[in-house]
């Protein structure tokens, strides 16, 4: 899909679930292909992302079936089970894959080089070059860029290590690598970012999961194939949150959503401009909390968005913006500057999109101001960033007029249907080829 035409849309009702959440996807096909015995993935999202991940485990030697209406099995080959790949691993779009596998292969006794498109070869690698050199890896890429080239060597170090920025990828990297070390290997970090990976570790070794500052992981551990079953991805069903809020009359329910306290942050911003987002049925499923959320339309307020939100929202920000942009008042984000580090540079692509419909939006290096109004109709280039293109979908059915986003492709790497997810709902939106 190249383009989206995004036009007025009345009520938007009804029950949805949407797809199963990357994170969560990519960790776990990651976990089972180095654990012992056959995992069984449910409700894996069958996004370009995770497809990319799925592909280079394959690529060294890993059985895996499906995935097929969001079933995945996987045989699992051992912590050392894993073979040389023939070729580079290209890991699409999806940083996720690379930062991740870079740890899983950083202690392997086989090279390997980790590819990406265009927009992944712009995207900073020395946070994790770094912590895994201190660990004994060998690994580099030009200019800080990838690819990244892995070579073998004869072992790993834990160590303990402060993180610099507040990043999951980089956490994780640093935890999956500290599966090969020698020694215990602990992550201090001063903001909590999204714990996916320990989480899954300890379900994946038999441990019950403890939260923690440092995060250990200790050396040895034994890995079994686990049943996951992935909860519905928050990041994803941000765009209907929005959506619903900003089209009068909207009750809609998504069902089955991830409600990780580091991952919620979304719904603690928009209840602090008002929205009306009611939490049903909460419970947990493979070691994730989730639930279904109701949400009914109603008018929302500018905020200074607390800075301790800011991490645990921090892919949600561009459907934020459009929330923003809708409000009455100014809303301010700050602390964001890792938003400049995404697919795209989110607070210029968001700044320039929402100017070009008509809201004034002033960037500020580690976030922007966003002063409500009403948008007019006009044409978005979402800079072939998926969270950019959705999220202007969205402005666009909370229009009077209608929003053309060019450059839609990579919808597919997280949300695949999502055009037909947001029409079965009543949002007004149109795929052009
Ligand atoms: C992710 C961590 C975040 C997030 C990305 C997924 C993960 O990136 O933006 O979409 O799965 O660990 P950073 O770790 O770079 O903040």
């Amino acid at each position: 899909m190249s383009s989206i035409i995004a036009s007025e849309s009345s009520r938007l009702e009804g029950f949805i679930e949407v797809p199963g959440d990357k994170s969560i996807s990519h960790r776990a096909v990651m976990l089972g292909a180095i654990a012992v015995g056959e995992s069984k993935i449910q409700h894996l999202l069958e996004g370009e992302d995770v497809l990319a991940t799925v592909a280079a485990l394959r690529a060294m030697g890993v059985e895996i079936s499906g995935p097929r209406g969001g079933s995945l099995e996987i045989k699992g080959v051992g912590l050392n089970g894993l073979t040389k790949p023939v070729s580079a691993l290209d890991m699409g779009n999806s940083g996720t894959a690379m930062r991740l596998l870079a740890g899983l292969l950083a202690g392997q006794a086989f090279p390997a080089t980790l590819t990406g498109d265009a927009s992944l070869r712009q995207r900073p690698m020395e946070r994790i070059i770094t912590p895994l050199t201190q660990m004994g890896a060998d690994l580099g890429a030009t200019g800080g860029k990838p690819p990244l080239v892995i070579n073998p060597v004869s072992g790993l170090k834990g160590i303990s290590y402060q993180l610099p920025m507040a990043s999951a990828q980089v956490k994780s990297s640093i935890l999956l690598a500290g599966l090969y070390a020698k020694g215990g290997t602990q992550v201090y970090e001063s903001t909590p970012t999204r714990d996916h990976t320990e989480r899954m570790i300890a379900g994946f070794t038999g441990q019950s999961w403890e939260q923690g500052n440092p995060i250990c992981v200790a050396s040895g551990l034994m890995l079994n194939g686990q049943e996951i079953t992935v909860p519905g991805d928050i990041s994803s069903a941000a765009f209907f949150l929005v959506a619903a809020s900003l089209c009068p009359g909207s009750d809609i329910t998504l069902c089955g959503v991830g409600i990780n306290p580091t991952r919620a942050a979304v719904l603690e911003i928009l209840n602090l401009m008002g929205a009306n987002i009611k939490i049903c049925g909460q419970h947990q499923e493979s070691g994730e909390p989730l639930c279904d959320l109701r949400v009914r339309s109603q008018r929302l307020k500018g905020i200074d968005v607390p800075r301790g939100l800011v991490a645990n929202a921090i892919d949600e920000f561009p459907a934020l913006a459009v929330a923003a942009a809708s409000a009455d008042g100014i809303t301010r984000i700050r602390g964001a500057a890792e938003l400049r580090f995404k697919e795209s540079d989110r607070i210029n692509a968001m700044v320039q999109g929402l100017g070009k419909l008509g809201i004034k939006a002033i960037e500020y290096e580690d976030g922007m101001d966003i002063i409500g109004g009403r948008f007019r109709s006009g044409t978005i280039d979402s800079r072939g960033d998926h969270r950019i293109a959705m999220a202007f979908a969205v402005a666009g059915c909370c229009n009077s007029g209608s929003v053309v986003v060019n450059d839609c492709r990579n919808i597919a790497t997280s949300f695949p249907g999502f055009v037909e997810t947001g029409c079965a709902l009543g949002m007004n939106l149109v795929e052009k080829l």
